[in-house]
């Protein structure tokens, strides 16, 4: 009884621990549709309605009152709650930023600017691993890809170190995402 007690335990102990192993970006079947065995991202189709909604950005316009852009931003499911508990995003984390050009113009609430054309989006997958070394759109923790509206399974980019890193430089403290902008991180 004692030996059989010991063995269930055993596999209790060890079954997640050796999950969590074989785990990685790709093959986490949550990031399933989002990143090929290649390492390809693509746009997940139904991050809308799927994701949750972290938080959004106004950029000013150069002359005029409001905003020339407008950009949404969206976890996978679980990912912020893995976030708050652990001040890190777990392996598989999708973050999704829609970019649209933005309109702007009188409302009974001000001077209001609200989304227009969709120009397309920013995918980041968080992968801790270095599951795709050779993979110039992989590194520093995540994969990195833009998609033009027209296509979001192919992406434009082509090295991430050119591509996204310089800009993202200002929050590299922060795993190079801009948490800041984020409520639903904050705990
Ligand atoms: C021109 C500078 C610039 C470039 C180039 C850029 N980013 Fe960003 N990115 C930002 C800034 C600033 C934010 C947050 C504020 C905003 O959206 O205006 C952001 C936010 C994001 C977000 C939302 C999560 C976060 O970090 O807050 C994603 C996803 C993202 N970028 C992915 C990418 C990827 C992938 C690339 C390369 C293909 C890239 N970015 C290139 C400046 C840039």
């Amino acid at each position: 009884m004692k030996i059989i007690g010991a063995a269930v335990l055993t596999l209790l102990v060890l079954l997640p621990a050796r999950w969590q192993l074989g785990m990685t970006a790709t093959n986490d079947p949550k990031t399933q549709k989002v990143v090929d065995a290649s390492g390809n991202l693509r746009v997940p189709a139904d991050y809308r309605t799927a994701y949750q909604f972290l938080g959004s950005w106004a950029v000013a316009a150069d002359q005029s009152q409001g905003s020339k852009e407008i950009h949404a931003v969206y976890a996978s499911p679980g990912a912020s709650a893995a976030y708050r508990k652990n001040g890190r995003f777990a392996d598989g984390s999708v973050l999704v930023k829609e970019v649209f050009e933005a309109t702007s113009g009188a409302m009974t609430t001000g001077t209001v600017s609200h989304a227009q054309n969709l120009k397309g989006w920013f995918v980041l997958v968080k992968d801790s691993k270095n599951s795709h070394p050779g993979n110039k759109l992989w590194g520093n923790g995540w994969g990195w890809s833009w998609f033009d509206a027209a296509n979001p399974s192919k992406t434009t980019s082509t090295d991430f170190k050119a591509d996204c890193l310089p800009c993202h430089e200002p929050a590299r403290a922060t795993d190079w995402i801009y948490v800041q902008g984020y409520p639903a991180l904050k705990q």
